[in-house]
């Protein structure tokens, strides 16, 4: 994913550029630039590739005395990874980087050609600076120019843009897209992505809202949200890099389910065009030659597999298994070249998915991964990956990975629908809505984190959790019960309801404690009859659903939706903050719980 980083005052501005663009590497990126405003003279260099190669270009430059910066990684999504394309994009007197896509640009850009405008890039960032400098032109005020050119953009963005009719000053705008502003004593400004480039140098930081933009230079900060001026909310940054990392939550586990919200939203970005999924990595497959998928994964990525062989079945019409790869590679499976293997990992690095990955390779199939880290030996290894840009994760302890896997397979699964043609228009574009809400169903509702701390103190002893769920909900409760005995150390099995009656219901008496995932739109009276079956047996019930269940010793109320990726999603977030309250009641180490490793390259 993009990433920003801006100065204003009168230090080395290169140094931090460069630096803050390092902080900011985990995002992902193929190309690099920093532009430099100073004494009314701009100087930027651009390079495709590693920061490397833009710290080689930049190194005889230095630029001492008070000016502006701005610098980038990009991320590619419109146009390749090039020198051309990579940011900031420039007209005749202004600069700009942008994070996000701006949906309207193709429209923009037809008018700014039929102005006469020549456009040297791919990007769709590239329309931004003709713009303003179209208003400039005009007459326009610079503010006024920038308002406007804000105003013609429909998309998501977090824009910073320099120019020589306003040497001073950084104009930034905020939308869908982390854009943070900075400042300290000494007068100087930053600007990031994140918080990480302005630790040690802001002493506070104002987290801007969606539809904001403004102007800023060492004389003033003018914000608006909208067309109203509004005051921005400056707070402290801690100056210590693994508190401010944490935003000011307990654990990275806490602060990464925070963020589930936003981190979807950028697996999703670019990849919903006109109403229809759009997977540009999977261009060159032919789905129609495809008669089944296999999937392999470990761990939490396993059951985001399981996950998507619901999906993938019922709404792409393609027989999907799933295995455990340390099991598949010593079963001496049988492998078909009609068959697409796909492989899961967050890491991209783990042994066995690896190991499985090239026998498939070796056996003539295609294969594909859906995994976080680019250029991991899973990427490298796969014909194609599809990744999921979940940005870094340091809690051992899955949580928006697992979210961002789930939501990219989903994506997959209506792609292939799509090409496959297997849904009617009503049911695809459901499926469209439903997608498009699942960064509001990700929000954290603090009222349930806040029951789910009073309850997690009656769950810390017994002789067993058991989660159960039908269909999608089964992996959901295999999911839910590794996060719990990974954090907490308490032994927890995530079962099919159905199954219970099939052995694991003799366990049942008041110290099992069963987790009842119960979602209204798929099998509710099924699941309620297995619960209803266990509750018979005194196990204590917590469940989980948006429909009352007077059996249950404990409650947690979801949302009513009328789509069950949306109750799956909200669910997950309630099984993932339980594990959490209940791992920081027995005191443990929530992030690095013992025996586990974040990335297992053995076997
Ligand atoms: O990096 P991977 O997704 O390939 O890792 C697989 C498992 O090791 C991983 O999901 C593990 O189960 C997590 N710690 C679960 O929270």
């Amino acid at each position: 994913m993009c990433g920003i980083v801006g100065y204003i005052g009168k230090k080395e501005k290169k140094t931090f550029l460069l630096n803050g663009l390092k902080e900011l590497e985990y995002r992902g990126y193929d190309s690099a630039g920093i532009a430099v405003l100073h004494q009314n003279e701009i100087n930027y260099f651009k390079a495709a590739g590693k920061l490397e190669n833009l710290v080689n270009k930049t190194k005889d430059f230095s630029s001492n005395g008070f000016g502006l910066g701005i610098a980038h990684t990009r991320w590619a999504t419109h146009g390749k990874p090039t020198e051309i394309n990579a940011h900031p994009h420039w007209g005749a007197f202004s600069l700009v980087i942008h994070n996000g896509i701006i949906e309207n640009y193709m429209e923009i850009k037809k008018e700014l050609q039929e102005d006469g405008v020549e456009f040297v890039s791919q990007t769709d960032t590239e329309i931004i600076v003709h713009l303003f400098e179209k208003f400039i032109a005009l007459d326009f005020e610079p503010h006024v120019a920038f308002e406007k050119t804000i105003q013609s953009l429909h998309g998501a963005y977090a824009i910073l843009l320099i120019s020589k009719v306003a040497p001073d000053t950084i104009f930034f705008a905020k939308n869908a897209v982390p854009l943070i502003l900075g400042r300290n004593s000494e007068s100087e400004l930053f600007f990031g992505s994140s918080d990480a480039p302005l630790i040690g140098f802001a002493q506070e930081v104002s987290y801007l809202e969606d539809g904001t933009y403004g102007w800023a230079s060492e004389k003033e900060i003018a914000l608006f949200h909208h067309d109203e001026k509004i005051k921005p909310n400056f707070k402290p940054l801690n100056s210590s890099k693994i508190y401010a990392q944490k935003d000011g939550y307990r654990f990275f586990m806490e602060k990464e389910i925070y963020e589930q919200s936003s981190v979807v939203s950028e697996t999703l970005m670019g990849r919903i065009k006109d109403d229809v999924v759009f997977l540009e990595e999977l261009k060159d497959y032919d789905f129609n030659t495809i008669d089944e998928i296999k999937i392999c994964a470990c761990g939490t990525s396993y059951h985001a597999a399981l996950t998507a062989s619901y999906l993938i079945e019922r709404l792409a019409k393609i027989r999907c298994s799933v295995e455990i790869a340390s099991e598949f590679r010593y079963k001496e499976p049988l492998l078909d070249t009609k068959t697409l293997f796909l492989v899961i990992s967050q890491s991209g690095e783990t042994a066995d998915t690896l190991e499985a990955l090239k026998m498939a390779k070796k056996a003539g199939l295609k294969t594909l991964s859906v995994c976080n880290v680019d250029n991991s030996s899973i990427v490298r290894v796969s014909d194609a990956t599809i990744l999921t840009r979940a940005g870094i994760e340091k809690g051992v302890a899955s949580t928006k990975a697992f979210a961002t896997q789930v939501l990219t397979l989903w994506l997959l699964a209506l792609y292939v629908a799509k090409a496959k043609n297997t849904l009617e228009e009503a049911h695809y574009e459901a499926e469209i809505k439903a997608l498009r809400a699942i960064p509001t169903v990700l929000k954290v509702d603090e009222r349930v984190h806040e029951k789910l701390h009073r309850l997690s103190k009656r769950y810390l002893h017994g002789h067993g959790f058991f989660f159960i769920g039908r269909d999608i909900f089964f992996p959901l409760a295999l999911e839910g019960a590794l996060k719990l005995k990974e954090i907490s150390y308490l032994h927890a099995e995530g079962y099919p309801s159905g199954e219970m009656k099939h052995g694991p219901i003799a366990l049942a008496d008041s110290n099992l404690f069963t987790i009842a995932l119960m979602p209204r739109t798929l099998l509710y009276e099924k699941t309620k009859s297995n619960v209803e079956e266990l509750s018979a047996r005194d196990a204590t019930i917590l469940a989980i659903s948006p429909q009352e269940f007077e059996l249950a010793d404990d409650f947690i109320k979801t949302k009513v939706y009328t789509h069950p990726m949306c109750e799956f999603f909200e669910m997950m977030v309630i099984t993932q903050l339980l594990a959490l309250e209940v791992s920081i009641r027995l005191g443990n180490d929530v992030d690095m719980p013992r025996n586990l490793a974040k990335s297992v390259t053995v076997e």
